[in-house]
């Protein structure tokens, strides 16, 4: 009889081979996505297929038959000693007996998606820097004398067409004795490398390891430091978790701390030592977490902004603070962990995304990376809402971008009762436009303050200010009820009609929560705190209008809030106030931590990297501090939501 036909989905690849060919290497003569590890030994079971019955069953005997022969003894063994899911095989034992169709499950694909909590963001494709190969070397022999690392690269080459991979002294130091555990056979990491890097060992295990490698996610922001602990094998996050950045100390901002290296000698790298050891006390924390040793971290990847990704790699950022703000560098970097003094793999590499301009950092590259405003077909708005606002518009024909000193108003700071968003803190606010009386609601639980048991679902945290969140929906709903003008100048009580409306100094505060009669601190919206709103937010809105000029447009088609502040920004609230530009409501969408998503994809993913330096290259960058336009919209945009634009869609 011919040769039976095989067909694999999902990718619809097929081809004829003789009876009794693994469907393995079927799969790897059609260049499917098939996974191993062990080299078809039967071992590490990443091979898995599910074969498909279908019209195919009739055929006759096909891999899918459950008798196993003599041929499965192996797959037997694997699957008394550790179990595979009903109707699962191990496609490098399963042979092909007559036609078939064969399905490859995602887990078995090494380019596998990830899929991301989102609809709408785009799936990860799996392509880390480093892999595990298991591999069987040959035993040292007098009459042929080679070193036992020579023979375990030919193995690399021979049994995984691995060309010219290299070691490190660290490898060697650990080589004999692993081998000779392992019985010849051993496991290692392999880092890939690229054009101008051969492949690495970087690890080495005797026998099978049946674990996982993993490579770091890390956001430096000039506040919190956020990392993903990610497993190199399955792309899943296998911990999460954040510390304040330790560089606090010397400012609260980023000029702040650009002051603080100008005025103190050596103050830069104090900054440096601090953010890298905040650093490591993270990795610690987050292995710890995780329940994994840090020596198997043999990746990184950090999104940040151009000082802290200056003061990171211990360079000073003097120049990033005062014009033409240059950049010690923009390239994408690539490096290895200990020249940071990163404390996790003795051999890991460390990847930095490239930043877009003198304020337009590589967490701006990171979100272009993850929302992909140079794939979209309909004109988006991107902008991270942090202590600097960092704002990409465009589409798939053209991308701007630029950064906006939003200051740290939106984060809870210089506002009279502010606070960081924490257990305690009001972060939803209400205010009937009749009685104007407010209610609200605190991080920690989920009962407005005029419902029963609100009392006691506070109880542990009491009431203790007010977050970022909080306050712009309060000044939002503020004017909303007639308390606020356009100008942000709060009523008194005769001219409000209610006696929450309390005078403060020359001004008028409006009353959320009095201690005195109702416990805990007494929380006020002053007009001081209205001021801070209004800067922070003009300040936004006319980045994004400076974008949209230059764009050539005055409306958007969606817009996109990312930051971990983003993510809890009511849409609407932030429209009233005019903080982001006329938009249909539902097309406002919120993206989460876009920067720590974009660090995420650039380290599952090494062709991502390549992808966002080339779309880095391509982004117009616009410098709002010597755009003359800028000022004019800051001016009009204090306004609320705005005295020059219109807003029609937010008052239809
Ligand atoms: Fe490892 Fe099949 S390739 S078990």
């Amino acid at each position: 009889a011919s040769h039976p036909l095989v067909v694999f989905t999902p990718s619809g690849k097929r081809g004829r081979f003789p009876v009794g060919t693994p469907v393995l290497t079927a799969a790897r003569q059609l260049g499917v996505d098939l996974d191993s590890v062990c080299g078809g030994r039967g071992i590490c079971s990443k091979c898995q297929i599910t074969p498909s019955y279908g019209e195919f069953s009739k055929h006759g005997v096909t891999v899918a038959d459950d008798a196993l022969t003599e041929w499965n003894k192996v797959e037997q063994r694997y699957k008394d000693k550790r179990g595979l899911i009903d109707g699962r095989r191990l496609g490098c034992q399963a042979q092909v007996q007559g036609d078939v169709v064969i399905d490859v499950p995602p887990e078995s694909q090494v380019h596998r998606q990830v899929v991301r909590k989102r609809a709408e963001a785009r799936d990860i494709t799996m392509n880390p820097s480093t892999r595990l190969y298991y591999v069987e070397v040959e035993e040292p022999d007098m009459h042929k004398p080679t070193g036992d690392m020579e023979r375990l690269i030919e193995a690399l080459d021979a049994q995984w067409d691995l060309k010219g991979v290299k070691t490190d002294l660290h490898i060697l130091s650990v080589l004999q004795p692993a081998l000779r555990k392992g019985g010849w056979k051993v496991t290692v990491a392999v880092h890939l490398g690229d054009e101008n890097h051969p492949p690495k060992i970087m690890h080495i295990w005797p026998g099978f390891y049946e674990g996982s490698i993993y490579g770091l996610a890390v956001d430096l922001g000039s506040t919190t430091i956020a990392a993903h602990l990610c497993d190199l094998k399955t792309g899943e996050v296998v911990a999460s978790s954040g510390i304040m950045n330790p560089q606090i100390r010397f400012g609260e901002d980023l000029m702040s701390r650009v002051s603080y290296s100008m005025m103190n000698k050596g103050g830069d790298q104090e900054m440096t030592r601090a953010v890298r050891e905040g650093m490591n006390a993270l990795f610690t924390q987050i292995a710890a977490e995780a329940e994994i040793d840090k020596a198997l971290i043999v990746d990184a990847v950090f999104v940040c902004n151009p000082v802290m990704h200056h003061l990171f790699l211990g360079i000073d950022p003097f120049e990033l603070g005062q014009a033409p703000f240059a950049l010690a560098t923009s390239n994408a970097l690539a490096l290895r962990a200990v020249e940071l003094d990163l404390n996790i793999h003795p051999a890991a590499r460390v990847y930095l995304l490239p930043c877009i301009a003198g304020h337009v950092g590589a967490d701006a590259a990171a979100v272009a990376l993850s929302e992909a405003p140079d794939k979209s077909e309909d004109l988006v708005l991107v902008v991270d809402v942090g202590t600097n606002a960092e704002i990409l518009l465009g589409n798939k024909d053209k991308v701007l971008a630029c950064s906006s000193p939003t200051g740290p108003a939106f984060e809870g700071a210089q506002i009279s009762s502010g606070q960081r968003a924490a257990p305690g803190a009001i972060e939803r606010v209400e205010i009937n436009p009749e009685t104007k009386e407010p209610r609200f609601r605190v991080i920690g639980s989920d009962i407005w303050s005029d419902e029963d048991g609100f009392a006691a679902a506070v109880a542990t945290t009491g009431i203790t200010g007010i977050c970022g969140s909080g306050i712009i929906e309060a000044i939002a709903e503020m004017r909303m009820a007639g308390l606020l003008d356009a100008s942000g100048l709060i009523g008194s009580a005769e001219q409000t009609g209610t006696t929450r409306c309390i005078q403060d100094g020359r001004t008028n505060a409006y009353l959320l929560w009095d201690g005195s009669v109702e416990g805990g601190p007494t929380i006020t919206v002053t007009n001081p705190d209205i001021r801070a709103i209004q800067m922070a937010k003009a300040a936004l809105y006319s980045g994004a209008r400076l974008l949209m000029d230059k764009f050539g447009i005055d409306t958007v088609d969606r817009v996109v809030l990312a930051g971990a502040f983003g993510a809890h920004i009511s849409a609407k609230h932030a429209m009233v106030l005019g903080m982001i530009p006329d938009c249909v409501l539902d097309k406002v969408t919120s993206a989460g931590n876009a920067a720590g998503t974009g660090a995420r994809i650039a380290l599952l993913n090494t062709k991502a990297r390549s992808e966002i330096e080339a779309t880095v290259q391509q982004i117009e960058k616009i410098e709002t501090a010597v755009e003359p336009r800028f000022q004019e919209h800051f001016v009009n945009a204090s306004a609320i939501p705005n005295s020059a634009e219109p807003f029609p869609i937010l008052n239809s």
